[in-house]
Parts: C-alpha cells; structure tokens; sequence
C-alpha cells in the first residue's frame, strides 16, 4: 500500500506519527517557502505542509504540483499551531509535515471545479462524470446509496430471502413501456427483450418453490425520461410465497423505514404509513401518487353550485361530471397576469379554462370572473367549504372526473412549490391500495392493465369481470413518498384460466398469449403456489434519502434525458460487418446527429 492512513483518518491521537498519504491535491498554496498542500481521497481531506527549511526536494516537488496531481506525501502528523484549527475539517486539529512529495501522475486543469459545490453545466459533468464523481456531493450520495442497498440484503438475509440473479437477455416483460431490443446472431431474425422488470422470473421462482427471493435487479425501459426515470435503473425486486397483501406492506414498510433509518439524510417524519385507497388519493389529491407533506386538498363543491347561474357547472353537475377546488393561501392578491398564468397550466393539462375566487384581504370582498354568476348565499356556502380566510385564493375546475383531477393536481403541486410549502427536511411516506384492475377501458374495447397483468383481481371482485371489467379493482399496491411512487406491487395470478381470461381482455389472443407467454400459463399448471411481491425502486428511494431532485445524482454513471451516455458517446454506430453478422440492414444510412 502506498498509504499507512485514508487523508480523512487522522486526529490528534496520531500526532508524532510517521504516515504515508496518497490522494489527490484538492488545493494548494504558496505562502512563500512554505506551501500547503489539501490531499483530498475518498475519506475525506488533510492539510499538507510542505516547508522548504523541512525538505527543500519535497518542497520543489510541490512548487511543481498542480490541482488534481495524484501524489504521495511522507512525513509526520502533527498538531496544527493554535489558532490555526479548521472547526470544519475533521481531521482540522492535525497537519502532515513532508519530508517526502512523489507525483505518482500529473493531471491536467479539470473543465471544472472538483473542491466546490456550485452549479456547473449538467453536460459537462456528464462528459467527465469520473471528475464529477470526485465530487464531495456525489460521493455522498454514491456512499448513501451503498449504505441503502447494504441494508436491504442484511435486512431480506436475515428473514429467509435468497438473492438470486435473473437473466438480462431474455423474452418481453413488459411494464407499459418499449422493450429495449437485442438482435440474436446465432438466430437470425430473432431477438431478445431487455426485462422491463424481472416480474416473470421471479413469479417462476416461486412455482420453483423458492418462497422468498429477491434481487438487485437492473430494469431496462425505453419510455420519455423525466427526472424520476432512466432508461435503465436498479429496482429491489421482491417475492414472496403463501402470502397476503399486508404481508408484503408490513415487510417493505420495515424494511423501507430501517433504510431511511440507517442511510436517509432526510429525516423520516412517519412511523406508520397511512394507507389509502386508489379512491381517496385520487378524490383528495387528484393524483395517485399523492404528496403528503402539505394540504391545499381538493374539495368538491358540485353541490353547492348545481343550481348557479354559471352555466359550465350547472350542467356539468347535471350531467354527472364534478366541481372540485383548492385553497391556496395568502394568494387572493393575484393579478389578471398571474392568474392568466394558473389557467394557462390548467388548460395544458386539459381543463376548459380556471374559475377562481379572491377573498380581499381586508374588505373580504370576494372577486373573479365567476362572481356574478352566485349568490351571496352561494359564495358564502363555497369559502366556508373551502375554510378559505381573508386573502386566500380559491380555484375551482369542472370537467370529466379525470380532468378535474389533473388539473387541479397539477396546481396544488405548482402552488405548494410557489409557496414553499413541501418540507424539504422531511420524507412522507404513504400506500396507495385498492387500485382498479384496467386504467380506462381502450377505444378498440380491450383494456389496459393499471399495473401490470399478473397482478390478481380482488376476490369478490372476479364475477365483475365478464359483466364490467372497468368497475374491477385488484390487489395492487403502491409506496409513494413525498409525490413519487417509490415502489409498486401485487398479489399475483396464480391460475391459468384467470391469467387467460386477463389477458383476452388486455386483447391477446390465444395464439399471442401462448407465444408470449405460453411458458407463464403452462408452469400455472404445475403447482403454482399463491405469491405476490413488490420492486422499490431504488434509485428514487435513494434521490429522496439523499434530498436530491433527480435520480441521475445517485446514480454513478446515468444518461441524459435523450438516453445518451455524454462520456462514451453511446449509442454510436456500429462497423458494417457487425451488423451483417446480425443479419441487420439499416433503414436510415446516416444515423441522426445530436
Ligand atoms: P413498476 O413498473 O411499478 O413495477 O416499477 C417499480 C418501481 O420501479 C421504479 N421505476 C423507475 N425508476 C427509475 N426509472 C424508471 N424508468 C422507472 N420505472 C419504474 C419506481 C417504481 O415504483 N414488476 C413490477 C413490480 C411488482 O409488481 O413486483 C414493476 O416493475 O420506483
Ligand atoms: P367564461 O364564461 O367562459 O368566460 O368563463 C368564465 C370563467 O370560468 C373563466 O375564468 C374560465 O376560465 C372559467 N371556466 C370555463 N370553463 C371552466 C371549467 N370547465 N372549469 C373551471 N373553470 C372554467
């Protein structure tokens, strides 16, 4: 070993040892026969001095050395003279006096700072992320995430789980999203499915008997990427034999707390998760995947103006659709401009346009386009629904259910953002259940899975299926944490007719639900033991625990939002005969530019 201590190991009970340090030179500075020199590895940093009256060799070797230089220091610890203490180093009390400096390797100026937090182009990081992740923050949250994912094996260890891996190049498992693809040359024509997930091998695991397995699993989907997603990225993928909904929800909900225990920096406001259904989040919330850390919940006011003067709700109550509004606090003052904005918003998210009342801070006049349309009777009976006080700004949507919904979830996130009101020092954790079996029912009158379609329909809910199969809900489940889903699971089918009959009516037929499937129906019939499981996903769990907006910052090597890897240029083109090899002949000759 070139090093006899980490840089961030020493204190003062080291002082009059003869140490050897190996690292990078995070800063140096010439004071003029004296320079010092902060060696920073991966423990953290110490404070070189390197004295000509010392070593005069060692000094003019480091009269040479630049920042990020990789060098090696001799010398001895010693207590830095007093006054000179760094309270925020932790090794601060110390410094190494040089006898000896070796430059194991020189280093160029890097594009960008490595010994400061600040903002640098996303692009840049990228392309170099190996200096990136020189960097304090990322090698923090590099260290949380292994502190995570260490939790999790000794956790699942301990209660019976095997970690068995599960093949990459495989056949389509599908999650709602494209497959990435992979050409067989062997087999020409043919091709393998990157797993959306591992859910059907590890259903197999099961009729295998394996009662409790899980895996780190890397997941591969080609879908829009938004902060929350990559195309490829690590889920805990969990299952479980002879078990029921609350089984799974008990062990994640102890293991996921025992995590954020162990690896959060954010701290973890709840004990207990409180559960809603799919229902309650979507009439409270306007979203599955509800953030709990602040109220402006949605309120249903359809009855309080079914008989308005107000045409749009009149009739949309009449005809069954919803009026729903938020209070949003301290924003009554909102100008013609600012509230152009909110409706704006509201229509990219598919709403007619945005009624609102402003509550006058003082006078409590009550203003808005709507207003000579109701009563005062009317007004009176919407801002005591709406608890709304004096400067509060109350908005209101009406359309098909599901439109109401988006839009007023989309402005409650807005304005919680505008106001500050989501706690940034806290994790709020919460399971959606009793989700509906199909998300709405599709124009060609076949359905589409809500999770995915191995998950079982409730029991007392299966006769639904022949009669209204949109009414059916399941044994879905979902973790959501501070607005993200974080995890989603099932109890799964475990009989054959049932998983034909699901997926005739997602509009497989015989022929495509034997080819694709074929091997999942056939193992039913073998002794198929009832099972279901849940996949966190990992790298939003950590993103949360590490308080960082987007899950690229905990990931060691990610892709930009269009898929790309900066540093390698991939995807690239590959040789002529590679692809002949593969028996591929490319539609486009130039592939498109960046
Ligand atoms: P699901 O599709 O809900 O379920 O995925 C589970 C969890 O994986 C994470 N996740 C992602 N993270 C980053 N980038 C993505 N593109 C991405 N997509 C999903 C989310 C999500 O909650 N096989 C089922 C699980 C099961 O039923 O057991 C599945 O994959 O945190
Ligand atoms: P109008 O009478 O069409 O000018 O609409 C009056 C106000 O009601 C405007 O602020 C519109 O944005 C709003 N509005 C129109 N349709 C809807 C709707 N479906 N839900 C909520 N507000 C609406």
């Amino acid at each position: 070993m070139l090093k006899t201590h980490s840089c961030g190991e020493l204190r003062v009970e080291n002082v009059g040892a003869t140490v050897s340090l190996a690292g990078w030179v995070n800063r140096r500075r010439d004071m003029g026969g004296i320079i010092f020199i902060d060696l920073r590895d991966r423990d953290g940093k110490v404070q070189v001095v390197v004295d000509s009256g010392r070593s005069q060799t060692a000094f003019d070797r480091a009269d040479q050395i630049r920042g990020e230089y990789v060098i090696q220091v001799k010398g001895e610890a010693r207590r830095r003279p007093q006054g000179q203490e760094n309270p925020n180093l932790p090794t601060g009390d110390i410094e190494v006096a040089a006898d000896e400096v070796i430059v194991l390797n020189p280093a160029q100026t890097p594009p960008f700072l490595i010994d400061r937090d600040e903002n640098v182009d996303e692009s840049l990081r990228l392309k170099y992320r190996y200096l990136d992740l020189r960097r304090e923050r990322m090698q923090r949250n590099l260290t949380i995430r292994h502190k995570a994912v260490k939790y999790i094996r000794d956790f699942l260890d301990e209660r019976g789980f095997l970690e068995i891996e599960t093949p990459i190049l495989f056949k389509s498992t599908p999650e709602g999203a494209r497959d990435y693809l992979v050409p067989s040359r062997v087999h020409p024509g043919k091709f393998y499915a990157l797993p959306q997930s591992p859910q059907q091998l590890k259903q197999l695991l099961m009729v295998a008997g394996y009662e409790r397995y899980f895996q780190i699993a890397r997941c591969f989907r080609d879908e829009d990427l938004r902060a929350d997603r990559q195309p490829e990225f690590t889920q805990l993928d969990l299952e479980m034999s002879f078990v029921e909904r609350d089984d799974v929800l008990d062990l994640t909900e102890e293991l996921v707390i025992g995590m954020a225990k162990t690896a959060s920096l954010v701290p973890l406001t709840t004990e207990k998760f409180p559960q809603l259904s799919y229902r309650e989040a979507m009439e409270r919330f306007g979203t599955d995947r509800p953030d709990l850390r602040f109220g402006l919940e949605l309120t249903d006011i359809s009855d309080l103006v079914a008989d308005s003067a107000f045409r749009v709700f009149a009739e949309n109550v009449a005809a069954g659709r919803p009026v729903k509004a938020i209070c949003v606090p301290g924003c009554g003052g909102y100008s013609r401009k600012q509230m152009g904005e909110l409706e704006s918003m509201a229509k990219a998210e598919g709403g007619k346009g945005l009624a609102w009342l402003a509550i006058h801070p003082e006078t409590e006049q009550i203003r808005g386009p709507i207003v000579k349309f109701f009563t005062v009777e009317q007004l009176i009976g919407i801002t005591e629904r709406m608890e709304a006080k004096p400067g509060d700004l109350i908005l209101i949507s009406s359309d098909r259910r599901s439109v109401v919904y988006s839009v007023l979830s989309g402005l409650r996130a807005e304005m919680a953002k505008r106001l500050g009101l989501a706690d940034k020092q806290e994790l709020s954790f919460c399971w959606v259940i009793d989700f509906p079996l199909f998300e709405e029912g599709l124009e060609d009158g076949h359905f589409a899975p809500s999770h995915h379609m191995f998950t079982m329909p409730k029991r007392e809910h299966i006769p639904l299926l022949d009669s209204d199969p949109g009414a059916v809900l399941s044994e879905q489940y979902d973790l959501v944490c501070n607005g993200f889903e974080v995890a989603g699971g099932s109890i799964r089918i475990h009989e054959r007719p049932l998983q034909r009959q699901i997926m005739e009516l997602i509009g497989f037929t015989w022929e495509a639900a034997e080819e694709q499937f074929g091997h999942m129906l056939e193992a039913f019939e073998y002794g198929a033991p009832p099972h279901g499981g849940i996949a966190p996903g990992i790298d939003r769990l950590v993103a949360l625990m590490a308080g960082e907006p987007n899950i690229r910052e905990v990931m060691a090597f990610p892709k930009t939002a269009q898929a790309t890897d900066l540093m390698s240029d991939s995807p690239s083109t590959v040789a002529e005969h590679q692809l002949a090899e593969l028996h591929i002949q490319l539609a486009v000759k130039e592939p498109a530019s960046k």
